[in-house]
């Protein structure tokens, strides 16, 4: 948990630690702030951003913060706004520390499958179990690393391919290489009925090197040593909103910058900046 992609997993939840105390918070999650702390990894990382010395403005606690505080916003409603139809599994793809399962209201007969690797999914049970928190839907921890045969992992812990489904690859893919992606893709498309969504956040080819001397990939580098460009996979990445409108999904791609603008709060756009190339897609199966 301590080293690699799980690193990002504490990342977010101390970004979520953060805005959950913001006097204008986008997501409230309790149990962010109990992940950080049981890290000791993050021993000095910030909860609140009084304790940051230049607040808003510090890049990484700063800025990138209120990005994952947007993020999760966004994404929470997109799948509260997926469950109020007939979908009533859901699937988190590197599930990392997010506690939506605890944290939503959910529809009682949902089903919640979270996949990550097996060491991040064992540090959260036992933060979680050490809280006595108690989920407010069912839900099924499935360890399985994405570039194996998490499909069989999946399905064995009872995910119905017949029935609809929403998914979501929060700040995911771009630790994929490129075939684990387009594999993904192609088997979230095969693996789901008319009436399904997926959500999942991109990033412009571009973006990847671009910006290696942005103020976010260098505050996070220096502040906290995790160079994300070092774990960004760094192949073409595929167009994956363009392949699945060619299977026939509606795909509508927005910047984050969209819903900073809807929600009155978030990151702006600045010169040479590191989210530029950050694309949120939302997508949906039409009906037979
Ligand atoms: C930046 S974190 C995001 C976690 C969570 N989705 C969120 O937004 O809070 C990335 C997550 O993807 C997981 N991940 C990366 N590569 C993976 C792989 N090959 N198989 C399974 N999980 C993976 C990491 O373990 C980590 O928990």
């Amino acid at each position: 948990m301590d080293g690699g992609v799980g690193l990002t997993a504490l990342l977010v939840a101390a970004a979520r630690t953060i805005e959950t105390h913001r006097h204008d918070s986008l997501a409230q999650d309790v149990y962010a702030e109990h992940f950080t702390r049981a890290a000791p990894v993050c021993a000095d990382w910030p909860v609140r951003l009084d304790g940051v010395p230049d607040g808003d403005a510090d890049p990484l606690w700063g800025r990138f913060a209120r990005y994952f505080g947007l993020r999760t916003r966004v994404l929470d409603d997109f799948l509260l706004r997926s469950v109020s139809g007939d979908a009533r599994q859901v699937v988190l793809l590197g599930a990392g520390l997010d506690t939506r399962a605890f944290r939503l209201e959910w529809p009682p007969d949902c089903v919640l499958f979270e996949i990550d690797r097996a060491g991040v999914l064992a540090f959260k049970h036992r933060v979680l179990t050490g809280l006595s928190a108690v989920p407010k839907v069912r839900r099924l921890a499935v360890p399985v690393d994405l570039r194996a045969d998490w499909v069989t992992a999946l399905t064995t812990a009872g995910f119905d391919p017949s029935a609809p489904s929403v998914w979501l690859a929060e700040g995911l893919l771009f630790y994929l290489p490129s075939r684990a992606e387009t594999y993904l893709i192609d088997t979230v498309d095969l693996l789901t009925t008319g009436g399904s969504a997926l959500a999942f956040e991109a990033k412009l080819e571009k973006d990847l090197l671009a910006y290696r001397d942005s103020a976010i990939y260098t505050a996070t580098r220096e502040q906290i040593g995790i160079d994300l460009l070092d774990l960004f996979d760094k192949g073409p990445r595929p167009d994956s909103a363009g392949d699945l409108r060619a299977k026939g999904w509606s795909a509508s791609v927005h910047t984050p910058f969209d819903f900073t603008h809807r929600h009155g709060r978030g990151p702006l756009p600045e010169p040479n900046d590191a989210l530029e190339g950050n694309r949120w897609v939302f997508a949906h199966k039409p009906l037979p």
